[in-house]
């Protein structure tokens, strides 16, 4: 079968769609018909070589982001049949240490993620498959995991309430797309940023109640202070947003961080954080509970995922291209 397979590190010339072996499910396993498979910064940092892949794990089938429908299953699977159309929470857990038992299960001191969803067919451990309704469509679907699922934990880290305002640093990617349409839905109030206006425009139908263009971090904290402090920042850009996204909070105001995009070190103003009361807390990803509720919120017709491109297996080299020159809104999807 075919797949889009890291083949030297670096940039979007090192995808290439090649000749894989074809995958037969195992104890506890389903076989899927992959129909979307989303693209992450993650797969990007793998393919930069900026991120645990090194040239010997070469080539390497990326791809975190799976759905699709279920072509078979080990016989000791019970959780889903052929036909069913799914969604896979892609996180791998040992069950047994300390975090496992005590939870949220994203804390598992053994966690990592599953990788392989750019290939027309992947084997998934079938308890990590979310059964989806007929009206969602598979490719928004795979928008859904590491994006809204990782958002989602995030909101509840910074526990945002009805009627909070939340400050998003980079709001038109995956991850801050997903905030502003999970901030709506909650009943709370964005503040988005992007360094381009047409992109906040096109951000605007899907959110976003403020959406400001800031340029760098510098200008962020004046930008946003005549919507008064904000109760929580979602932060996935660190570096200078760090900083200056803690300015932006109100005294006991929350800041969650997810990302590096900007850059992996901040430095930032300590005697700020404590005499006004603030918290700075990491997050990652969430629980299978929390992309079940996300996806509850797509069927339930509460928000649909944007999809910027779709791209084919052949295509793929585009899609890393197009995440790198940052001319996206949304999600982009491999569909094999
Ligand atoms: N820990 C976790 O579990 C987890 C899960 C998901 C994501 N993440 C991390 O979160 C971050 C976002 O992931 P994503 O998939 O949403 O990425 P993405 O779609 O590529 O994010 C695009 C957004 O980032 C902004 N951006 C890109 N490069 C930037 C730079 N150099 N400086 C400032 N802003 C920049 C863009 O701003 P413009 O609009 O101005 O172009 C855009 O709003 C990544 O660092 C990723 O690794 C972590
Ligand atoms: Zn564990």
């Amino acid at each position: 079968m075919r797949a889009a397979a890291f083949t030297s590190l670096g940039g979007p010339d090192g995808v290439e769609a090649i000749d894989v072996p074809e995958p037969t499910v195992g104890d506890g396993q389903a076989l899927l018909r992959v129909r979307g498979a989303s693209v992450n910064r993650h797969d990007l940092l793998y393919l930069q070589g900026d991120f645990r892949l090194r040239e010997n794990h070469l080539p390497f089938v990326s791809g975190v982001d799976v759905a699709g429908e279920v072509l078979d299953v080990d016989e000791s699977v019970e959780r889903v049949a052929p036909g069913d159309r799914v969604v896979l929470s892609p996180m791998m857990t040992c069950g047994t240490c300390q975090y496992c038992r005590d939870g949220p299960e994203n804390y598992c001191e053994r966690y990592h993620l599953f990788h392989g969803g750019f290939a027309e067919r992947v084997v998934v451990d079938a308890d990590r498959l979310v059964v989806l309704t007929d009206d969602v469509d598979l490719v928004a679907a795979s928008t859904l995991p590491v994006a809204y699922m990782t958002a989602w934990h995030m909101l509840r880290r910074a526990d945002v309430d009805a009627g909070d305002t939340v400050l998003i640093p980079g709001a038109t990617g995956g991850v801050g797309v997903a905030a502003t349409q999970l901030v709506a839905a909650m009943g709370a109030r964005s503040i988005c940023t992007s360094t381009s206006s047409s992109k906040l425009d096109a951000l605007g139908v899907h959110g976003g109640d403020h959406r400001i263009v800031v340029e760098d971090a510098e200008m962020l904290p004046d930008a946003v202070a005549e919507f008064g402090p904000v109760d929580a920042v979602l932060n996935h850009l660190g570096g200078p947003f760090t900083d200056a996204g803690l300015a932006t909070l109100r005294r006991g105001g929350r800041m969650v961080i997810c990302g590096r995009t900007a850059d992996r070190y901040s430095t930032f103003d300590t005697q700020d954080l404590f005499l006004e009361h603030k918290q700075v807390l990491g997050s990652t990803m969430g629980t299978q509970a929390d992309l079940e509720r996300v996806v509850r919120f797509v069927e339930a017709g509460q928000f649909d995922p944007p999809v910027h491109e779709t791209y084919d297996l052949e295509e793929a080299h585009q899609a890393f291209a197009d995440m790198e020159n940052r001319d996206v809104v949304g999600k982009l999807v491999v569909t094999p």
